[in-house]
């Protein structure tokens, strides 16, 4: 099957020659629309829009040519696939595990075939069937939705976790629902260009979360995610802020602070979006290096969640002080332990912790076990009452 590539219609390029032909989709088929070496008219492309036609859709094959003629003031760096790129620019991925079969959905979902996005569930298409759920395919088969359709499909998704009566966040179901609404919350407030509605979104993922992890600490490990759908950099936010919200718990802290510490935890690499917005989608893999190197990210990070985002400066002191180490060796500030506030110093332990039992492209992930005994032998690298009390945490419910 040949792949096609959709291109909004509003984003399309008026009284301009296409050497490409432009499709349709009708149903599940692409009908020809245009035929290349033919001007694009306004007139035509209006009537499109007032059909409401959303989309257009051109060869994969094709986009080289379209990205060429038409997107110059974005010029492609040597070596970028132009698909590549306009996959991570206009599309997030999302978990086939939060998806139900049966489910119909508001918003068109993507799966990605010869590298271009293809429409495969939506209003207009069948729902969600078998075929697209985790156990039909391999791990990678990825599906993805378009970048403005990410509030309506979390909308959806918390709608879905509302319907559910007998909603148990301990059951597989009920915890993929939540980890992946958190995950499009991430997306969201890491997105910078939007950073109220990104606000807005974390706070709600927080404000969902927190409860369950009070009602059930134990539940919040059942909420971590792996790293199946290779999404580094969000999986490893909602890790953190999972993790400390579940310790922070445990130390009996206020729901005011815990909240404050998800937060600051979920947003807390916020800055290296900022520094390179160009690689969100494979961040940590492609260079494992770049998080600790690049010294400024807490820093921009913390001002753009004062500055930008409006969130509360003990928010933004938590994304500033996320790298700080004990014994004065972190950066950017170098501060020790007793200038440290708690809710950094265990958004600092969890960042380690995190760290060890994720992927890399350095080294595999280390078991629990295997960290926390690495981390018991880093010594005053590492806050050692807070690994304490995370171990005890982990052996009490
Ligand atoms: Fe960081
Ligand atoms: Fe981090």
């Amino acid at each position: 099957m040949e792949a096609y590539i959709p291109i909004p219609t509003a984003e399309l390029p008026l009284e301009k020659i296409y050497d490409f032909s432009v499709f349709l989709i009708r149903g599940a088929e692409y009908v020809l629309f245009r035929e290349g070496n033919l001007p694009m008219e306004s007139a035509v492309v209006s009537r499109l829009r007032e059909n409401g036609t959303e989309h257009v859709f051109i060869h994969a094959r094709d986009y080289g040519k379209y990205a060429a003629a038409f997107v110059q003031d974005q010029p492609l760096k040597p070596g970028v696939n132009p698909l590549a790129r306009y996959c991570q620019e206009q599309f997030v991925p999302v978990s086939r595990t939060a998806l139900q079969e049966g489910w119909t959905l508001p918003i068109t979902l993507y799966r990605l075939h010869k590298g271009a996005p293809v429409p495969t569930a939506a209003p207009n298409l069948p729902g969600v069937e078998k075929r697209i759920l985790p156990a039909h395919r391999s791990k990678a088969y990825k599906l993805l939705i378009r970048k403005q359709d990410l509030a309506a499909f979390q909308a959806f998704l918390q709608a879905q976790l509302a319907q559910q009566a007998t909603y148990d966040p301990l059951n597989a179901t009920g915890g993929t629902l939540l980890r992946e609404s958190m995950k499009l919350a991430a997306y969201g407030a890491y997105d910078t260009d939007e950073p109220a509605k990104g606000r807005e979104a974390a706070e709600a993922a927080i404000a969902q979360t927190l409860p369950i992890i009070l009602n059930n600490r134990d539940s919040c490990y059942g909420l971590l995610m792996g790293d199946q759908d290779n999404f580094h950099t969000l999986t490893h936010a909602v890790n953190v802020s999972v993790l400390s919200m579940g310790l922070g718990a445990y130390k009996n802290l206020p729901d005011a602070d815990l909240a404050v510490l998800g937060l600051g935890a979920l947003l807390h690499d916020v800055g290296r979006r900022i520094l390179d917005p160009t690689d969100m989608f494979e961040m940590i893999e492609a260079n494992p290096a770049w998080h600790e190197e690049v010294v400024e990210h807490p820093e921009v990070g913390a001002r753009f969640c004062v500055e930008q985002a409006g969130l509360d400066h003990q928010v933004a002191q938590i994304v500033a002080q996320h790298h700080e180490c004990p014994n004065g060796e972190g950066f950017p500030a170098g501060l020790r332990n007793e200038g440290l506030p708690l809710l950094s110093r265990i958004v600092a332990f969890m960042e380690v912790y995190d760290s060890l039992t994720s992927q890399t492209g350095k080294r595999d992930a280390m078991t629990p076990f295997k960290a926390l005994g690495a981390m018991r032998k880093m010594g005053d690298k590492v806050d050692q009452a807070l690994l304490t009390d995370f171990v005890r945490s982990l052996g009490e419910s």
